[in-house]
């Protein structure tokens, strides 16, 4: 049996695609043949990927909107539903990231996070509900590890994300009845990326978390958006409000090895 994966024609938004991770998953649904649109606050960042998307030969749109922002995100996601005649495939994964201890973090640095991971999932869950085709519509939240484990200097992080994986199950209850599938991937970590970079910023401390994955690599941000288009297809049809790892067993335990940097 050959298995051929082509998403083509397909209407696909991924909120915070402009780098890292989010840029990796909108390149993969290019290569799979679907149309790409990709917002986030850089206008810069924003050109500078519309111009990779058209050279993997997609149609791609992009616009400027802050998450925290709901109306800048409706007028956005508003605009490019109408030119497109709706959406298939939301991938919503801007997020905000710092090691802080709850005790040295002010209330508003914690709460920038939960307004840009939780908050702002949920200003384009709303955005997006009435564009999504029916049957059919697929999203995809990206959470974290911090989800499902405890970290130290994480706790904004943890809270926020726990509340995505629990959003993607309630509108996955919610939404359902009308063929629109929402689920979680949660990436392990990715080399090359901001998160990484916050989160381990030496050679040493790269080391030791690609000590604590069970595969021994770090994730690229291709095996995170391969996963995205497979659950987006027509392979991934009966899976809705699964929070599905993406990390080479870390979030079996490994990743309570960065608690011992603290
Ligand atoms: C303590 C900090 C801080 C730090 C900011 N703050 N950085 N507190 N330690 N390192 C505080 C500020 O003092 C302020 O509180 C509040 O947080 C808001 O900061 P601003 O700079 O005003 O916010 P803003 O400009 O909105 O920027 C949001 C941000 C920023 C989250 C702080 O870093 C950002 O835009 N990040 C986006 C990119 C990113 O983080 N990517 C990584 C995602 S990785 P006060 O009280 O002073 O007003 C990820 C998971 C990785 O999510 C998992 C890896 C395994
Ligand atoms: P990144 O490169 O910083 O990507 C974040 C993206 O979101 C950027 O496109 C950024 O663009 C956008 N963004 C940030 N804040 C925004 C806001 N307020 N409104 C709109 N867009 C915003 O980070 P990354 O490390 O690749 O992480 C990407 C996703 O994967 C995040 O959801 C993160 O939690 C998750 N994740 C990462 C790792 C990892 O190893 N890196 C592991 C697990 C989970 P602008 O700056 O232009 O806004």
């Amino acid at each position: 049996m050959s298995v051929t994966v082509a998403l083509t024609g397909q209407r696909v938004l991924v909120v915070g695609g402009t780098s890292g991770i989010n840029r990796g998953i909108a390149e993969c649904f290019a290569r799979a043949g679907a149309k790409v649109a990709v917002a986030s606050r850089t206008e810069q960042k924003v050109e500078d990927t519309l111009v990779a998307l058209q050279k993997l030969g997609a149609e791609a749109r992009g616009f400027c909107a802050d998450v925290r922002d709901a109306e800048a995100i409706k007028a956005g996601v508003d605009q490019l539903g109408e030119e497109w005649g709706g959406l298939d495939v939301v991938v919503s994964g801007a997020a905000g990231n710092f090691p802080a201890l709850a005790s040295d973090m002010s209330a508003n640095a914690f709460k920038s996070v939960v307004d840009i991971d939780l908050l702002g999932t949920f200003h384009v869950m709303q955005a997006v509900y009435p564009h999504l085709s029916r049957p059919g519509g697929c999203v995809i939240n990206i959470s974290a590890p911090q989800a499902a484990v405890a970290l130290i200097a994480q706790s904004h992080v943890c809270a926020a994300k726990a509340g995505v994986d629990m959003l993607t199950r309630s509108l996955a209850l919610e939404w359902g009845p009308e063929g629109i599938r929402v689920n979680s991937v949660m990436p392990g970590p990715i080399d090359g990326t901001e998160g990484m970079a916050r989160l381990a910023p030496s050679e040493q401390a790269r080391q030791a978390v690609v000590d604590s994955v069970p595969l021994r690599r770090l994730g690229t941000p291709e095996d995170i958006g391969r996963i995205c288009v497979l659950l987006a297809s027509e392979w991934g049809g009966y899976i809705s409000g699964a929070v599905l790892p993406v990390d080479g067993g870390w979030s079996l335990g490994g990743v309570s090895a960065m608690n011992n940097w603290h």
